[in-house]
């Protein structure tokens, strides 16, 4: 029987993780396409950008791809995500033949307890506050309703999906932790959104050290940072969203929309604003947002 509660619940495609638990993941993905991207053999030349979904993935993205390209945008007529394979729906033979120089690019939101960091390649993590997480995942679950069939979610269904870590790629505060585990491995680089936003001018500058000494020259000139920070501004990402993602369409993009902190304050109640910070202090990641308070 079909109840209102299921009927509300998004496609989502469910995979068998190796420690042989379940994980929701969009319909884009399968079986496959996940075992293909946990059993990758990354190398020294990788970077990958590791995210719970929308917590700044793509803009991270732009930013590492403008630093390694001397400020200049992607070209014309190319899409970002395409510079930065989305490790879990690619399939093997696109993993395999993906190409890059001097790094490859690579994207996944797979949970680091599932798809482990190897010591080799290069990570970067963004991590957001959830309240905004889950306002953002909300807006791009209905964004992408009729590309995928599903059914438009309200906010008080969509944020028990949330707190019940029913989302697709599971519960955030599992998924953040297990990557904060990491924070002291040194080919792993955390960065918070808020901290991005707040002074986009450092948060370039550390991504460029992170990525080698060359590119922190190259960003230290004036003209270089100028162009990197003017073509990663909202405003530029806006006005080209095409090209951010494939899935694009009719002026509505999943992966750029408003582009603040604090956006949850205009869906939450005071009360699903408490039982997250609650979760947030039981997960002990509240300190990581002490100064955005
Ligand atoms: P909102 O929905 O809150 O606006 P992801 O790429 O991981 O899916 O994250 C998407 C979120 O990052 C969206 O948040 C989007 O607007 C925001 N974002 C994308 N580009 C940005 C930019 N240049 N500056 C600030 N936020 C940006």
């Amino acid at each position: 029987m079909t109840t209102e509660a299921t009927r509300k619940i998004p496609k989502v495609c469910h995979v068998t993780t190796p420690s042989g638990g379940s994980v929701a993941l969009p319909t884009i993905c399968s079986q496959e396409t996940f075992d293909d991207a946990i059993n990758f053999k990354f190398s020294e030349n990788d970077v990958i950008i590791r995210t719970y979904p929308k917590s700044g993935t793509t803009w991270m993205m732009n930013i590492i791809y403008l630093i390694t390209h001397h400020g200049k945008p992607i070209p014309g007529g190319t899409f970002l995500e395409d510079h930065f394979l989305f490790c879990e729906t690619s399939g093997k033979e696109r993993l395999l033949h993906h190409q890059g120089s001097p790094f490859r690019f690579f994207q996944t939101h797979i949970h680091a307890d599932h798809m482990k960091f190897n010591k080799l390649s290069k990570y970067v993590c963004v991590v957001r506050n959830p309240k905004d997480v889950c306002v953002s995942f909300f807006h791009h679950t209905n964004a992408l309703k009729d590309l995928y069939g599903v059914t438009e979610m309200d906010f008080v269904s969509y944020f028990q999906l949330f707190v019940e870590g029913k989302t697709d790629f599971g519960s955030y505060f599992d998924h953040v932790t297990a990557a904060l585990s990491h924070r002291d491995d040194a080919n792993i680089l955390f960065i918070l959104y808020e901290d991005m936003l707040a002074d986009t001018r450092s948060a370039v500058l550390k991504v460029a050290r992170f990525l080698g000494q060359d590119y922190l020259e190259q960003v230290q000139d004036e003209d270089v940072m100028k162009s990197v920070l003017e073509h990663s501004s909202f405003a530029a990402m806006f006005k080209n969203k095409e090209q951010l993602s494939h899935t694009t369409r009719d002026d509505v993009c999943a992966v750029i929309r408003k582009g603040i902190v604090g956006d949850w304050k205009s869906f939450m109640t005071q009360q699903q604003a408490g039982i997250i910070d609650e979760m947030t202090r039981k997960h002990e990641l509240d300190h990581l947002w002490k100064d955005f308070q």
